[in-house]
């Protein structure tokens, strides 16, 4: 930063004493004038992208150390629960039912880990441009109409309705998918997570002029104003310090934009009061 201020000065002191110069000047002394100017000119614009340059080196900087104490802070805390139950185990503490139950715990807690570490393995691959995925034409209507089906215990057991709204004739995408249905269950936990009992959740697909349209709606919370920009960011969970969304890790927005983006479509939130609702584009699959 300050290298580039200097340069700034010294551009402005090039550019001051090209106007100060008296008026009888030879060709000789135009030139030089010029040369100072242009001189001036060009410091001025590389002072300009050092600037910039700093700028978005202490982003990544402060976004690569965010991501550091979110990860730290993820695997910390279920670590910790296994340490005291793997000991409780071990010391005889617990006995019986209780021991039992312990186990399941570790094994849920080894159970969300994993996902945690797939889920970033996932999206540094992908953030990597390593993406190693056959795409074929897939017809949507049936994805979207397999995914719901798989959904519909969860979204039952919260008294939350999940349907598919589908046309009557073949949508196709080309795509992967696998990656497709990874995006779907993820738009529609989230849907899930944030509907309150008797409140409905819609997937819908389409064909649209630029390729085909998937949009999950949900008569939910919704997303606060300020929120919306960076939901999609990786480790972003709603709210602030305790107020976060505790069930999450805050990956499936940003692997869902990931692998939209990967597959040449994009990803947005669409005004929706009262609610939320997502929704993606992928191109035509022909
Ligand atoms: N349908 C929704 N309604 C309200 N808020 C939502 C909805 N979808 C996402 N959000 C907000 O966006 C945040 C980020 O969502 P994202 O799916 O990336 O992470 P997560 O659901 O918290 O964790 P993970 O998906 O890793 O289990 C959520 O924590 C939540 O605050
Ligand atoms: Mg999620």
């Amino acid at each position: 930063m300050r290298r580039s201020l200097a340069i700034a000065f010294a551009a402005f002191l090039a550019g001051a004493a090209a106007v100060t110069i008296p008026h009888k000047m030879g060709w000789g002394q135009i030139a030089l004038v010029a040369l100072a100017v242009a001189g001036g000119a060009l410091a001025a614009g590389l002072a300009a992208r050092l600037a910039v340059d700093e700028r978005s080196r202490r982003e990544v900087e402060a976004a690569r150390r965010r991501l550091v104490a979110s990860v730290s802070h993820d695997l910390r805390t279920p670590l910790a629960s296994l340490r005291l139950l793997v000991e409780s185990i071990e010391d005889g503490v617990v006995t019986g039912e209780t021991r039992d139950r312990y186990l399941h715990e570790v094994r849920t807690h080894v159970a969300a880990l994993s996902a945690l570490i797939d889920d970033l393995f996932e999206l540094s691959r992908i953030e990597a441009g390593d993406i190693s995925w056959t795409m074929s034409r897939v017809e949507l209507r049936e994805l979207v109409g397999d995914t719901v089906a798989a959904m519909r215990a969860p979204a039952a057991a919260r008294g939350v309705t999940l349907a598919a709204e589908l046309p009557p004739h073949e949508v196709m995408a080309r795509a992967n998918a696998e990656k497709v249905q990874r995006v779907l269950f993820n738009l529609i936990q989230n849907a899930i997570r944030h509907t309150p009992a008797d409140g409905s959740v819609t997937v819908r697909a389409q064909t649209s002029p630029g390729g085909v349209e998937v949009e999950v709606a949900d008569s939910g919370e919704g997303i606060a104003r300020g929120d919306d920009k960076r939901v999609f960011d990786a480790f972003y969970r709603g709210g602030e310090g305790d107020a976060a969304d505790p069930d999450g890790a805050g990956l499936g927005l940003a692997i869902s934009r990931a692998i939209v983006e990967a597959h040449g479509g994009r990803i947005w939130l669409e005004e929706a009061a009262p609610g939320t609702r997502v929704r993606f584009t992928l191109q035509a699959g022909t």
